[in-house]
Protein backbone atom coordinates (compact mmCIF):
# COMPACT_ATOMS: atom_id res chain seq x y z
CA UNK A 1 0.00 0.00 0.00
CA UNK A 2 2.72 2.67 1.23
CA UNK A 3 5.94 2.66 -0.30
CA UNK A 4 8.80 4.47 1.90
CA UNK A 5 11.59 4.38 -1.19
CA UNK A 6 11.11 0.70 -1.42
CA UNK A 7 10.34 -0.01 1.85
CA UNK A 8 6.41 -1.98 1.51
CA UNK A 9 4.32 -0.71 4.45
CA UNK A 10 1.35 -3.23 3.97
CA UNK A 11 -0.79 -0.71 6.85
CA UNK A 12 -2.47 2.20 6.71
CA UNK A 13 -2.57 2.10 10.78
CA UNK A 14 1.01 2.90 12.16
CA UNK A 15 1.46 3.40 16.04
CA UNK A 16 3.16 6.50 17.28
CA UNK A 17 6.57 6.65 19.08
CA UNK A 18 5.46 8.05 22.90
CA UNK A 19 8.11 8.47 25.52
CA UNK A 20 7.48 6.91 28.60
CA UNK A 21 4.73 4.38 26.69
CA UNK A 22 6.21 2.53 23.63
CA UNK A 23 8.81 1.03 25.55
CA UNK A 24 10.04 -2.38 24.71
CA UNK A 25 7.67 -4.73 26.69
CA UNK A 26 4.31 -2.25 25.39
CA UNK A 27 5.57 -2.77 22.00
CA UNK A 28 5.60 -6.60 22.25
CA UNK A 29 2.07 -6.21 23.54
CA UNK A 30 0.90 -3.77 20.65
CA UNK A 31 3.09 -6.28 17.92
CA UNK A 32 0.70 -8.99 19.30
CA UNK A 33 -2.34 -7.19 18.91
CA UNK A 34 -1.84 -6.26 14.98
CA UNK A 35 0.36 -3.26 14.62
CA UNK A 36 2.61 -3.57 11.58
CA UNK A 37 4.40 -0.54 11.99
CA UNK A 38 5.72 0.79 15.77
CA UNK A 39 8.18 3.44 16.49
CA UNK A 40 10.63 3.26 19.89
CA UNK A 41 10.41 6.07 22.14
CA UNK A 42 12.44 9.65 21.19
CA UNK A 43 16.02 8.88 21.27
CA UNK A 44 18.69 11.39 21.77
CA UNK A 45 21.29 11.57 19.17
CA UNK A 46 23.65 13.33 21.82
CA UNK A 47 23.07 10.67 24.07
CA UNK A 48 23.48 7.58 21.59
CA UNK A 49 26.91 9.35 20.43
CA UNK A 50 28.09 9.72 23.77
CA UNK A 51 27.57 6.38 24.67
CA UNK A 52 25.02 6.75 27.19
CA UNK A 53 23.72 3.18 27.64
CA UNK A 54 20.19 4.13 28.46
CA UNK A 55 19.96 6.39 26.03
CA UNK A 56 20.52 2.81 23.52
CA UNK A 57 18.69 0.71 26.19
CA UNK A 58 15.86 2.73 24.37
CA UNK A 59 16.26 1.03 21.18
CA UNK A 60 16.05 -2.74 21.73
CA UNK A 61 14.31 -4.50 19.09
CA UNK A 62 12.80 -7.26 18.80
CA UNK A 63 14.14 -8.81 15.37
CA UNK A 64 12.16 -12.40 15.84
CA UNK A 65 8.77 -11.10 15.48
CA UNK A 66 7.28 -10.11 12.03
CA UNK A 67 6.52 -6.22 11.41
CA UNK A 68 8.20 -2.81 10.49
CA UNK A 69 10.12 -0.58 13.56
CA UNK A 70 10.98 2.75 13.27
CA UNK A 71 13.92 4.43 15.99
CA UNK A 72 12.90 7.82 16.35
CA UNK A 73 15.79 10.32 17.30
CA UNK A 74 15.88 13.47 18.24
CA UNK A 75 18.33 16.63 18.12
CA UNK A 76 19.53 19.81 16.18
CA UNK A 77 22.81 19.15 15.06
CA UNK A 78 22.77 17.43 11.65
CA UNK A 79 26.34 15.97 11.78
CA UNK A 80 25.12 14.86 15.66
CA UNK A 81 21.95 13.42 13.89
CA UNK A 82 23.96 11.96 11.10
CA UNK A 83 26.52 10.17 12.87
CA UNK A 84 23.75 8.39 15.76
CA UNK A 85 21.58 7.44 12.28
CA UNK A 86 24.55 5.41 10.91
CA UNK A 87 25.24 3.89 14.79
CA UNK A 88 21.89 2.65 15.03
CA UNK A 89 21.05 1.67 11.20
CA UNK A 90 24.32 -0.60 12.04
CA UNK A 91 24.07 -1.51 15.46
CA UNK A 92 19.89 -2.27 15.50
CA UNK A 93 19.03 -2.25 12.34
CA UNK A 94 15.84 -0.83 12.29
CA UNK A 95 13.36 -0.70 9.08
CA UNK A 96 13.17 2.79 9.24
CA UNK A 97 14.13 5.99 10.71
CA UNK A 98 11.89 8.54 12.12
CA UNK A 99 13.12 12.27 13.03
CA UNK A 100 11.34 14.37 15.62
CA UNK A 101 10.35 17.71 14.99
CA UNK A 102 6.87 17.56 17.13
CA UNK A 103 8.32 17.21 20.85
CA UNK A 104 7.10 20.20 22.49
CA UNK A 105 9.43 19.81 26.20
CA UNK A 106 11.14 23.00 27.23
CA UNK A 107 14.15 20.43 27.87
CA UNK A 108 14.56 19.67 24.24
CA UNK A 109 13.07 22.72 22.30
CA UNK A 110 15.38 24.79 24.44
CA UNK A 111 18.03 22.74 22.50
CA UNK A 112 16.59 23.59 19.35
CA UNK A 113 15.44 20.41 18.70
CA UNK A 114 11.59 18.67 18.63
CA UNK A 115 9.17 21.18 17.85
CA UNK A 116 11.63 24.06 17.71
CA UNK A 117 12.57 23.11 14.08
CA UNK A 118 9.10 24.08 13.20
CA UNK A 119 10.59 27.93 13.61
CA UNK A 120 13.18 27.00 11.29
CA UNK A 121 12.79 25.13 8.07
CA UNK A 122 15.83 24.88 6.65
CA UNK A 123 17.43 23.55 9.64
CA UNK A 124 14.88 21.28 9.62
CA UNK A 125 15.91 20.29 5.86
CA UNK A 126 19.57 20.18 6.46
CA UNK A 127 19.06 17.91 9.78
CA UNK A 128 16.74 15.45 6.88
CA UNK A 129 19.64 16.04 4.44
CA UNK A 130 22.24 14.27 6.74
CA UNK A 131 20.04 11.84 7.96
CA UNK A 132 18.82 10.44 4.66
CA UNK A 133 22.66 11.00 2.92
CA UNK A 134 24.06 8.73 6.03
CA UNK A 135 22.14 5.80 6.11
CA UNK A 136 20.24 3.38 3.21
CA UNK A 137 17.35 3.03 5.40
CA UNK A 138 14.29 5.40 4.35
CA UNK A 139 13.84 7.92 6.62
CA UNK A 140 10.66 9.79 7.86
CA UNK A 141 9.93 13.06 9.59
CA UNK A 142 6.62 13.68 12.64
CA UNK A 143 5.92 17.24 12.68
CA UNK A 144 3.44 19.13 14.36
CA UNK A 145 1.92 21.81 12.22
CA UNK A 146 3.80 25.17 13.69
CA UNK A 147 5.35 26.54 16.96
CA UNK A 148 2.01 28.63 17.61
CA UNK A 149 -1.40 29.90 15.45
CA UNK A 150 0.37 32.72 14.29
CA UNK A 151 3.32 30.86 12.79
CA UNK A 152 2.03 27.93 10.83
CA UNK A 153 5.29 26.69 9.28
CA UNK A 154 3.81 23.00 8.66
CA UNK A 155 3.64 23.72 4.70
CA UNK A 156 7.16 24.96 4.26
CA UNK A 157 8.31 22.46 6.88
CA UNK A 158 7.02 19.54 4.57
CA UNK A 159 8.59 20.87 1.57
CA UNK A 160 11.90 21.40 2.70
CA UNK A 161 12.46 17.56 4.30
CA UNK A 162 10.85 15.99 1.17
CA UNK A 163 13.23 18.02 -0.62
CA UNK A 164 16.07 16.81 1.80
CA UNK A 165 15.14 13.13 1.46
CA UNK A 166 12.49 12.09 3.66
CA UNK A 167 10.20 9.14 2.40
CA UNK A 168 6.90 10.46 4.15
CA UNK A 169 6.19 12.46 7.18
CA UNK A 170 3.38 12.13 9.75
CA UNK A 171 1.74 15.15 10.77
CA UNK A 172 0.06 15.77 14.07
CA UNK A 173 -2.37 18.37 13.80
CA UNK A 174 -1.59 20.55 16.87
CA UNK A 175 1.04 23.53 17.49
CA UNK A 176 3.58 23.06 19.72
CA UNK A 177 1.99 26.33 21.90
CA UNK A 178 -1.00 23.59 22.14
CA UNK A 179 1.11 20.59 23.35
CA UNK A 180 -1.74 17.99 23.96
CA UNK A 181 -5.21 20.33 24.23
CA UNK A 182 -7.28 21.60 22.07
CA UNK A 183 -8.86 19.86 19.11
CA UNK A 184 -6.27 18.20 16.66
CA UNK A 185 -6.75 19.98 13.90
CA UNK A 186 -7.88 17.45 10.56
CA UNK A 187 -8.34 20.42 8.02
CA UNK A 188 -5.01 20.91 8.33
CA UNK A 189 -3.36 17.73 7.70
CA UNK A 190 -5.90 17.71 4.20
CA UNK A 191 -4.25 20.94 2.95
CA UNK A 192 -0.95 19.65 3.48
CA UNK A 193 -2.13 15.81 2.09
CA UNK A 194 -3.51 17.45 -0.76
CA UNK A 195 -0.43 19.83 -1.61
CA UNK A 196 2.14 16.96 -1.90
CA UNK A 197 2.11 13.56 -3.59
CA UNK A 198 4.43 12.44 -0.69
CA UNK A 199 2.95 9.83 1.78
CA UNK A 200 1.50 12.12 4.42
CA UNK A 201 0.40 10.22 8.04
CA UNK A 202 -2.67 11.78 9.80
CA UNK A 203 -1.68 12.21 13.92
CA UNK A 204 -3.91 13.74 16.57
CA UNK A 205 -6.68 12.94 18.34
CA UNK A 206 -8.24 8.94 17.18
CA UNK A 207 -9.46 7.49 20.15
CA UNK A 208 -11.94 4.85 18.50
CA UNK A 209 -11.58 2.39 15.74
CA UNK A 210 -14.08 4.92 13.56
CA UNK A 211 -11.91 7.99 14.31
CA UNK A 212 -9.03 6.25 12.35
CA UNK A 213 -11.03 5.63 9.67
CA UNK A 214 -13.07 9.11 9.62
CA UNK A 215 -9.58 10.57 9.32
CA UNK A 216 -7.96 8.32 6.44
CA UNK A 217 -11.18 9.39 4.52
CA UNK A 218 -11.48 12.90 5.18
CA UNK A 219 -8.20 13.91 5.14
CA UNK A 220 -7.03 11.49 2.16
CA UNK A 221 -3.70 10.73 4.24
CA UNK A 222 -2.50 7.43 3.44
CA UNK A 223 -1.91 6.32 7.11
CA UNK A 224 -3.07 7.22 10.60
CA UNK A 225 -0.81 6.97 13.32
CA UNK A 226 -2.79 6.17 17.19
CA UNK A 227 -0.97 7.82 20.40
CA UNK A 228 -2.84 8.42 23.31
CA UNK A 229 -5.65 6.32 21.92
CA UNK A 230 -3.73 2.86 22.67
CA UNK A 231 -2.55 4.29 26.18
CA UNK A 232 -4.57 1.29 27.93
CA UNK A 233 -5.83 0.15 25.19
CA UNK A 234 -4.41 -2.05 22.95
CA UNK A 235 -7.07 -3.30 21.42
CA UNK A 236 -7.69 -0.10 19.42
CA UNK A 237 -4.78 -1.55 17.32
CA UNK A 238 -6.78 -4.66 16.65
CA UNK A 239 -10.24 -2.82 16.00
CA UNK A 240 -8.75 -0.05 13.82
CA UNK A 241 -7.08 -2.42 11.96
CA UNK A 242 -10.56 -4.64 11.73
CA UNK A 243 -12.55 -1.33 10.26
CA UNK A 244 -10.32 0.23 8.25
CA UNK A 245 -8.41 -2.98 6.09
CA UNK A 246 -11.71 -5.04 6.69
CA UNK A 247 -14.61 -2.08 7.14
CA UNK A 248 -15.43 -4.58 10.03
CA UNK A 249 -16.52 -3.36 13.47
CA UNK A 250 -15.38 -5.68 15.97
CA UNK A 251 -16.14 -5.56 19.50
CA UNK A 252 -13.83 -4.07 22.54
CA UNK A 253 -12.27 -5.81 25.29
CA UNK A 254 -14.69 -7.12 28.26
CA UNK A 255 -14.05 -5.98 31.71
CA UNK A 256 -12.21 -9.32 32.24
CA UNK A 257 -10.09 -8.77 29.38
CA UNK A 258 -8.92 -5.23 30.74
CA UNK A 259 -7.73 -6.35 33.80
CA UNK A 260 -6.41 -9.52 32.45
CA UNK A 261 -4.33 -7.56 30.10
CA UNK A 262 -3.20 -5.05 32.47
CA UNK A 263 -1.65 -7.63 34.82
CA UNK A 264 -0.20 -9.18 31.67
CA UNK A 265 1.32 -5.95 30.98
CA UNK A 266 2.69 -5.61 34.99
CA UNK A 267 4.52 -8.76 34.85
CA UNK A 268 6.07 -8.26 31.47
CA UNK A 269 7.59 -4.82 32.43
CA UNK A 270 8.50 -6.32 35.79
CA UNK A 271 10.52 -9.23 33.84
CA UNK A 272 12.13 -6.62 31.28
CA UNK A 273 13.03 -4.24 33.75
CA UNK A 274 12.89 -5.92 37.28
CA UNK A 275 10.30 -5.03 39.89
CA UNK A 276 11.60 -2.22 41.51
CA UNK A 277 11.86 0.06 37.90
CA UNK A 278 8.50 -1.65 36.68
CA UNK A 279 6.17 -0.30 39.62
CA UNK A 280 6.65 3.06 39.10
CA UNK A 281 6.88 2.69 35.31
CA UNK A 282 3.41 0.75 35.28
CA UNK A 283 1.56 2.69 37.15
CA UNK A 284 0.34 5.28 34.39
CA UNK A 285 -0.76 2.16 32.51
CA UNK A 286 -2.83 0.39 35.35
CA UNK A 287 -4.77 3.20 35.59
CA UNK A 288 -4.98 3.63 31.55
CA UNK A 289 -5.99 0.15 31.88
CA UNK A 290 -8.76 0.63 34.30
CA UNK A 291 -10.43 4.28 33.35
CA UNK A 292 -13.74 4.33 32.98
CA UNK A 293 -14.15 1.18 35.07
CA UNK A 294 -16.54 1.59 38.53
CA UNK A 295 -14.35 3.13 41.22
CA UNK A 296 -11.62 3.17 39.01
CA UNK A 297 -10.32 6.36 41.00
CA UNK A 298 -10.09 4.42 44.24
CA UNK A 299 -8.48 1.58 42.74
CA UNK A 300 -5.97 3.84 41.29
CA UNK A 301 -5.14 5.85 44.32
CA UNK A 302 -4.21 2.65 45.95
CA UNK A 303 -1.92 0.91 43.38
CA UNK A 304 -0.02 4.54 43.52
CA UNK A 305 0.27 3.47 47.16
CA UNK A 306 1.83 -0.04 47.01
CA UNK A 307 5.25 -1.13 46.07
CA UNK A 308 5.59 -4.78 46.05
CA UNK A 309 3.70 -6.45 42.99
CA UNK A 310 1.88 -9.28 44.39
CA UNK A 311 0.19 -6.75 46.38
CA UNK A 312 -0.72 -4.62 43.36
CA UNK A 313 -1.21 -8.13 41.29
CA UNK A 314 -4.01 -8.97 44.20
CA UNK A 315 -5.76 -5.78 44.35
CA UNK A 316 -6.10 -6.25 40.47
CA UNK A 317 -7.43 -9.66 40.97
CA UNK A 318 -9.90 -8.56 43.43
CA UNK A 319 -10.81 -5.81 41.58
CA UNK A 320 -11.79 -8.09 38.46
CA UNK A 321 -13.62 -10.82 41.19
CA UNK A 322 -15.68 -7.55 42.29
CA UNK A 323 -16.58 -6.00 38.81
CA UNK A 324 -17.30 -9.43 37.63
CA UNK A 325 -19.62 -10.22 40.69
CA UNK A 326 -21.53 -7.04 40.74
CA UNK A 327 -22.54 -7.14 36.83
CA UNK A 328 -23.61 -10.88 37.75
CA UNK A 329 -25.43 -9.08 40.80
CA UNK A 330 -26.95 -6.23 37.92
CA UNK A 331 -27.67 -9.02 35.82
CA UNK A 332 -29.84 -11.06 38.39
CA UNK A 333 -31.79 -7.91 39.38
CA UNK A 334 -32.92 -7.21 35.56
CA UNK A 335 -33.77 -11.44 35.35
CA UNK A 336 -36.47 -10.42 38.31
CA UNK A 337 -37.65 -7.15 37.59
CA UNK A 338 -38.79 -9.19 34.12
CA UNK A 339 -40.51 -11.07 35.87
CA UNK A 340 -42.47 -8.66 37.75
C1 LIG B 1 3.18 10.49 26.86
C2 LIG B 1 3.48 10.92 25.46
C3 LIG B 1 4.75 10.76 24.96
C4 LIG B 1 5.05 11.15 23.65
N1 LIG B 1 6.31 10.95 23.15
C5 LIG B 1 6.58 11.23 21.86
C6 LIG B 1 7.84 10.91 21.28
O1 LIG B 1 8.73 10.35 21.93
N2 LIG B 1 8.04 11.24 19.98
C7 LIG B 1 7.07 11.84 19.22
O2 LIG B 1 7.29 12.12 18.04
N3 LIG B 1 5.87 12.14 19.74
C8 LIG B 1 5.60 11.82 21.02
N4 LIG B 1 4.35 12.08 21.52
C9 LIG B 1 3.32 12.63 20.64
C10 LIG B 1 2.47 11.53 20.01
O3 LIG B 1 3.28 10.70 19.21
C11 LIG B 1 1.33 12.13 19.16
O4 LIG B 1 1.90 12.91 18.14
C12 LIG B 1 0.39 13.01 19.97
O5 LIG B 1 0.07 12.41 21.19
C13 LIG B 1 -0.89 13.33 19.18
O6 LIG B 1 -1.67 12.20 18.93
P1 LIG B 1 -2.98 11.88 19.85
O7 LIG B 1 -3.80 13.15 19.91
O8 LIG B 1 -3.67 10.77 19.11
O9 LIG B 1 -2.46 11.48 21.18
C14 LIG B 1 4.05 11.73 22.83
C15 LIG B 1 2.77 11.89 23.36
C16 LIG B 1 2.47 11.49 24.64
C17 LIG B 1 1.07 11.68 25.16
Amino acid sequence: MLNLNGLEINTRVFIAPMAGVTDYPYRQILREFGAGVLFTEMVSSQGLIQGNRRTENLIEINHEKPGIIGVQLFGDDPSIMAEAAILVAEKHRPDLLDINMGCPARKVVSTGAGAALMQDPKQAGRITRAVAKAVKLPVTVKIRLGWDSSKLTAARVVDRVLEAGAAAVTVHGRTREQFYSGQADWQAITEIASSTSASIIGNGDIFTAEDARRMLETTGCQAVMLARGVQGNPWLVKTSLSLVDKGQQIPGPTIEERISQALDHLQRAIDYYGQERAVPLMRKHLSWYIKGLPHAARIRDRINKLTEPPSIQNLLLNYQQALIEDREQHFKQYLQDLKN
